[in-house]
């Protein structure tokens, strides 16, 4: 009966064409040698050809990742300004980024949100910038503890998503990935139930207020301690078309979680 019903649940989502993607976001961590190494796993593999990878890379080794990664693996900046150059010091912007061949930038991370200070119109606009730039854009969304604790979990996913409605009406080239804060690196990963229960509910809201379209085509990655061992289970969910994965991606088992739904 479970395993007649998650079948079905897959032949649902195969039918809605959503493919599944799976980004690494290195965040601040890698050297050379420790790229290298990464790099060599990533070549190894083998990775499923029906997901897609995207490794998101600390801006200084973003050229040496485009030019040296396999064919298979798309590259991510982890972050870009909503500018095209100017008296900016220390940003990146969506030109400099295609002008290399990259293709995809990470935006609204909530260590960029929490540490940096960024604001939900900032990363708004930042995400309309990027995107009519050309780029691919995965936007983060997600609740902390507290938040979560004050059973505001939806209220804040949905004004983090509704903040960028406001702003980008083609979604095509957006990924969301909700990333409970309290998930984030502390080994303490969402049940896939309730992972389930927030990318539904999101799900639905975007049906609701963005379109019914949107709702069916747009992917929408889990992020928060996700493993070579919590993968696969909540890589069945019916609203989970991928992860966002931190620590786990510096390490070989990424490919296990990149072959997930195989
Ligand atoms: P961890 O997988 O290390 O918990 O990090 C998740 C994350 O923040 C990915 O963007």
């Amino acid at each position: 009966m479970e395993s007649s019903k998650s079948l079905n649940e897959c032949k649902c989502r195969l039918a809605m064409g959503r493919k599944f993607v799976v980004g690494g976001n290195w965040k601040m961590n890698g050297t050379k040698q420790q790229i290298n190494e990464i790099l060599s796993f990533l070549k190894a593999g083998p990775l499923n050809p029906d997901t897609e990878v995207i490794v998101g890379v600390p801006a200084v080794y973003l050229d040496y990742v485009k030019t040296n990664s396999p064919a298979n693996v798309e590259v991510a900046a982890q972050n870009c300004y909503k500018a095209d150059k100017g008296a900016f010091t220390g940003e990146l912007s969506p030109i400099m980024l295609k002008d290399i061949g990259v293709n995809w930038v990470i935006l609204g991370h909530s260590e960029r949100r929490q540490i940096f200070g960024e604001s939900d119109e900032l990363i708004a606009e930042k995400v309309a910038f990027a995107l009519s730039n050309g780029l691919k854009v995965i936007a983060c969304i997600g609740e902390t503890l507290q938040e979560r604790e004050a059973g505001k979990t939806e209220e804040v996913v949905f004004r983090q998503t509704q903040a960028i409605a406001n702003k980008v009406k083609d979604w095509s080239n957006v990924v969301i990935a909700y990333e409970p804060v309290w998930a984030i690196g502390t080994g303490k990963t969402a049940t896939p139930q309730q992972a389930q229960e927030v990318h539904k509910a999101l799900r639905e809201w975007i049906g609701k207020n963005i379109s019914q379209d949107v709702a069916n085509s747009i992917r929408i990655q889990y992020g928060g301690s996700v493993t070579g061992t919590n993968c696969k289970e909540l890589g069945s969910q019916a609203d989970i078309d991928g992860f966002l994965v931190g620590g786990a991606s510096l390490k070989p088992e990424f490919v296990t979680i990149v072959n997930a739904r195989q």
